[in-house]
C-alpha cells in the first residue's frame, strides 16, 4: 500500500515536470526517473511494467465497488480543484451569440494567469522570459482526465439522466463524475442538420435521438441503409468501463455504450476519454469528444493517427479505441466486429450526412453577405 502511495506521488511529480518543462531533456530526464522508479519497484515486489493490463482479476466486484467509492470524493476534490485554479468556470453568456438551438455561447477569457500577472505584461515578455519566469498560463497544458491514472469514458450529466430516462440504461461511473459544468459544454440535444434535406432544418425536434425515437423520426427521411446505419450508431456495444464483467465502473452490469452516448445526435455533449495509442498512462492525452458534422467533407480523422476515413474510425473505435487499444482485454469483455461491407458502411454513410448548421448570414456564393450582416449589425445597435 506504501508503495502504491509512493508510487502515484513519483507518478504526479514526473507528471508536473513534464507539464512545467516542455524540453526534450525535461521529458527524457523525466521518463528516466520514472524508468528507474520502476525498475526499483519491480526489484521490490519482483514484477516488471506491461503494456497489458491485468485480465484474470482476483478481487471480486463488491470490493472493487466499495473500495472506489470510497476514493471518489478526494479524486473529484483534487480535480476540481486543479480546473478551479487553471480557468474561470462562472456562467457568462455573451449576449447576442447563440448555438444554433439557441443556447448562449460563454464569453471571456477562460484561463487563468499566474498571480500578479495580467496579459498586458505577458504581451511584452519573449518566449524565453516566460519561460524563464514560469508564467506560462497552466490553462495552455493539457488538460488531464478526472483521474488521470484511472482514464476511461466518461459521461456528462445531461446525457446520464436523459439515457437512463428514454432507455433505462445507466451510463453513470461510481468511481468519477464528469468534470466540467453544463453552461461550458455544447447545448443537449443538439440540433441535426441532413446534408440531404437542408429543408428540413433540425430533424431532431429537440428530442435526443435513441434506439427509442430514432425510426419514427427518420422512416421516410432516410434511405434503408441509412436508417440501418443509424440504427448501429445508436446501438450499445461492451467497452472497457461499461461491459458485464466485474472490471467495469457502471454499479450494474452494463451492455455497454452506444457511438451517440459520446456523439450526442451526430454532434457532442463533450464526453471524454484518454487516447489509447501511448504507453504508459501518463502519456496518453485527454481528449474530449469532437462534433461528427462536417465529416463528409474532412480527409484526416482523430487526432493521433491521421486516419483516412470515415469508415476506418468507424471500425477502429469498437476494436481499438473503446479497449484503450487493448485487443486482449477487449476479447474477455466482449469486442463486437463490425461488418465492413454491410454495417461499417452503412455506419459511414449515415455520419456523412450530418451536416453543420444552417449560415444565415451567407449568400448563394458562400461568402459573408454584407447586406444581412450589416442590417442585423444595425438592428443590435442602440
Ligand atoms: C467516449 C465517447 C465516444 C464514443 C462512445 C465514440 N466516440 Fe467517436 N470520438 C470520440 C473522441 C474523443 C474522438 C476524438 C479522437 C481523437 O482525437 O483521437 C472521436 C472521434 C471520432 C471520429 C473522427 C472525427 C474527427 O473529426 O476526426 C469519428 C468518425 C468517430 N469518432 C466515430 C465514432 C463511431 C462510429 C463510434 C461508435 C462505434 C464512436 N465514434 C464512439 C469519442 C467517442
Amino acid at each position: 500500500m506504501a508503495n502504491n502511495v509512493l508510487w502515484m506521488q513519483l507518478e504526479v511529480l514526473v507528471q508536473t515536470m513534464k507539464t512545467k518543462f516542455h524540453k526534450l531533456r525535461w521529458a527524457v530526464l523525466a521518463a528516466g526517473l520514472l524508468m528507474s522508479v520502476r525498475a526499483a519497484r519491480s526489484q521490490d515486489n519482483g514484477k516488471i511494467p506491461s503494456s497489458y493490463m491485468p485480465v484474470d482479476i482476483h478481487e471480486s466486484f463488491s470490493t472493487i465497488l466499495s473500495r472506489m467509492t470510497a476514493a471518489k470524493p478526494e479524486i473529484m476534490k483534487r480535480h476540481m480543484a486543479l480546473l478551479e485554479e487553471r480557468y474561470d468556470l462562472s456562467d457568462r453568456p455573451a449576449q447576442g451569440v447563440k448555438m444554433s438551438g439557441g443556447k448562449a455561447v460563454q464569453q471571456g477569457v477562460r484561463v487563468k494567469l499566474a498571480s500578479g500577472t495580467t496579459w498586458d505584461q505577458l504581451s511584452k515578455l519573449s518566449p524565453e522570459q516566460i519561460q524563464e519566469r514560469d508564467l506560462f498560463p497552466a490553462g495552455f497544458q493539457p488538460l488531464p482526465h478526472p483521474n488521470h491514472p484511472e482514464g476511461g469514458m466518461l459521461f456528462p450529466k445531461l446525457e446520464i439522466d436523459e439515457i437512463k430516462k428514454q432507455e433505462g440504461r445507466d451510463l453513470a461511473r461510481f468511481d468519477l463524475d464528469f468534470d466540467f459544468p453544463d453552461h461550458l459544454i455544447p447545448e443537449f440535444p443538439p440540433p441535426l442538420y441532413l446534408t440531404t434535406r437542408v429543408d428540413l432544418g433540425d430533424v431532431s425536434h429537440g428530442k435526443l435521438i435513441t434506439l427509442d425515437n430514432y425510426y419514427e423520426l427518420f422512416n421516410g427521411i432516410l434511405n434503408p441503409k441509412q436508417l440501418e446505419g443509424l440504427r448501429l450508431l445508436l446501438t450499445t456495444f461492451p467497452q472497457q468501463q461499461f461491459n458485464a464483467t466485474e472490471d467495469r465502473r457502471s454499479e450494474r452490469p452494463s451492455r455497454g455504450v452506444a457511438c451517440f452516448d459520446c456523439h450526442a445526435n451526430g454532434h457532442t455533449n463533450r464526453a471524454t476519454h484518454l487516447a489509447g495509442d501511448a504507453r504508459p498512462q501518463e502519456f496518453r492525452h485527454r481528449i474530449n469528444t469532437p462534433s461528427l458534422r462536417g465529416v463528409n467533407i474532412q480527409r484526416l480523422f482523430g487526432s493521433q493517427r491521421g486516419l483516412k476515413t470515415v469508415e476506418d474510425f468507424t471500425e477502429f473505435e469498437q476494436r481499438a479505441a473503446y479497449f484503450d487499444g487493448d485487443p486482449v482485454i477487449a476479447q474477455k469483455k466482449g469486442v463486437n466486429i463490425l461488418d465492413r461491407g454491410s454495417q461499417v458502411h452503412a455506419m459511414a454513410e449515415f455520419q456523412e450526412l450530418l451536416d453543420f448548421p444552417p449560415a444565415s448570414k451567407l449568400g448563394v456564393d458562400g461568402k459573408l453577405n454584407p447586406k444581412i450582416w450589416s442590417i442585423e449589425k444595425s438592428a443590435r445597435m442602440p
